[in-house]
């Protein structure tokens, strides 16, 4: 049995800056936490101990240090008695490995959930969260500003199970009332939104669906438990797509939802029925980024903030969307509800041609065109939002960049920019 070392977190044991009140904390080298005295002072620990730690029993594997990849699809039982009550701690492949328990008990100690389920990708987790609580002829609320496949996910399956989607402006906070019906079940947000950035007030908007019996689903993936702990600010489910910053190296996808203990039954009896597994390497992966997530997702804010500033400097940039300036809106919510920012941000160009964008972007030698953020290396992409919002209005005056921040040194990335505004200043 992997053992805990942090014993679940639940959320009303997270201080309001989300960070585990002292003594909650636990950790063993002797005897099993079950045998400890349990009048023995206990010990806290920070959040980077708790991610070395988490979901880790070395004496269960020979004193190897990381859970190995189980592979499989059958588990023997020893008895008719243990097949038949189904006792055996493992049942089945698709129900879960000694691999995949690691993560998912890691995983909701440090985002202090009561329960995580692992799925092949960040969109199956968007899927499988909504799925979990939806019914025929229920009725979601959606962020206007979400990854853009969760709105496909709705317009197309949802909409074909007869449930209706409301795209909603996502500076609303707690007007989101004036949105509820009779058969509102969820309401999705995701906070800042990937590509804008607009924020939400979480704990708002939870207020009023918890007071209206609706499920509150977030999608996490920006700022991580790390620097959003979703649960304790009032998420009853909440998304990560694993494939970013767990990652971290741009080689595996990975999704997960953890839930909180009201939510966590139907998650899990809802992850069980589809069987959604993820793979046993990508999860291997997952747990090996997993031990150094602080570091590198505090690194890549640090590379961030800087280029975000420098860019606000140029005389071809007319604004930088990033939630940790000062200057932005929803700068406020930020601060006050959030414990970091990731390397993730936009700029707005002061109007060029699309040639003179394709001229800059096309030079760059460092930073690379390409989907996904999280990983150790920079990309920039163009994007538009004007075809597909519903609920806003996409017009923000000049060409749109989106920046992932990776661990390059940052005045390589400086130069390798300064070298693209060259381009895009001397092309009309
Ligand atoms: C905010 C957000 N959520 C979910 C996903 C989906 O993750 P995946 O690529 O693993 O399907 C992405 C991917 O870019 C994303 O940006």
């Amino acid at each position: 049995m992997v053992k805990v070392l942090f014993p679940m977190i639940a959320p009303a044991a997270l201080d309001v800056a989300g960070s585990p009140k002292a003594g909650l904390g636990q950790i063993s080298k002797g005897p099993p936490l079950s045998e400890q005295d349990p009048k023995a002072p206990a010990r806290s620990f920070g959040q980077r101990t708790r991610l070395v730690h988490a979901g880790r029993d070395p004496f269960e594997q020979h004193g190897f240090i990381n859970t190995p990849i189980y592979r499989g699809s059958t588990v023997l039982s020893r008895s008719v008695k243990e097949l038949q009550e189904r006792r055996a701690r493992f049942i089945y492949g698709t129900r879960g490995t000694p691999t995949t328990e690691a993560l998912e008990k890691a995983w909701s100690e440090i985002a202090g959930a009561a329960g995580t389920v692992l799925v092949p990708s960040g969109l199956a987790a968007v899927s499988l969260a909504l799925l979990s609580v939806v019914a025929a002829g229920d009725h979601v609320l959606v962020a206007d500003s979400v990854y853009r496949p969760t709105r496909q996910f709705c317009d197309l399956v949802l909409h074909r199970l007869a449930v209706e989607t409301t795209y909603y402006r996502p500076d609303l906070g707690a007007d989101i009332q004036t949105f509820i019906r009779p058969n509102t079940r969820v309401i999705f947000t995701e906070s800042p939104g990937s590509q804008s950035l607009d924020m939400q007030d979480i704990p708002a908007i939870a207020d009023v669906a918890h007071r209206a019996g609706i499920c509150l689903i977030m999608d996490n993936t920006w700022a991580t438990p790390l620097f959003f702990p979703p649960h304790a600010r009032g998420v009853d489910l909440a998304v990560e797509a694993g494939t970013k910053y767990l990652s971290g190296h741009s080689d595996l996808l990975l999704g997960l939802v953890s839930a909180n203990a009201a939510f966590w039954p139907q998650l899990r009896q809802t992850f069980d029925a589809f069987a959604m597994c993820a793979g046993p390497e990508d999860v291997f992966l997952a747990l090996r980024g997993l031990r150094s997530m602080d570091l590198r997702l505090r690194e890549a804010e640090r590379q961030a903030l800087e280029l975000a500033h420098w860019l606000a400097a140029r005389p071809e940039v007319a604004r930088v969307l990033h939630p940790a300036m000062s200057d932005y809106p929803g700068h406020a919510i930020w601060k006050r509800d959030f414990l970091g920012s990731s390397g993730l941000f936009s700029i707005i160009l002061k109007p060029a041609s699309p040639a003179a964008v394709a001229a800059m972007l096309d030079g760059l030698s460092l930073f690379g065109m390409g989907y996904s953020w999280g990983g150790f290396e920079s990309l920039i992409i163009p994007f538009d939002c004007t075809d597909y919002r519903t609920a806003t209005t996409w017009n923000p005056g000049g060409p749109s960049l989106r920046l992932q921040v990776g661990l390059e040194d940052i005045e390589d990335l400086k130069a390798d920019l300064a070298e693209g505004f060259a381009r895009l200043n001397a092309t009309s």
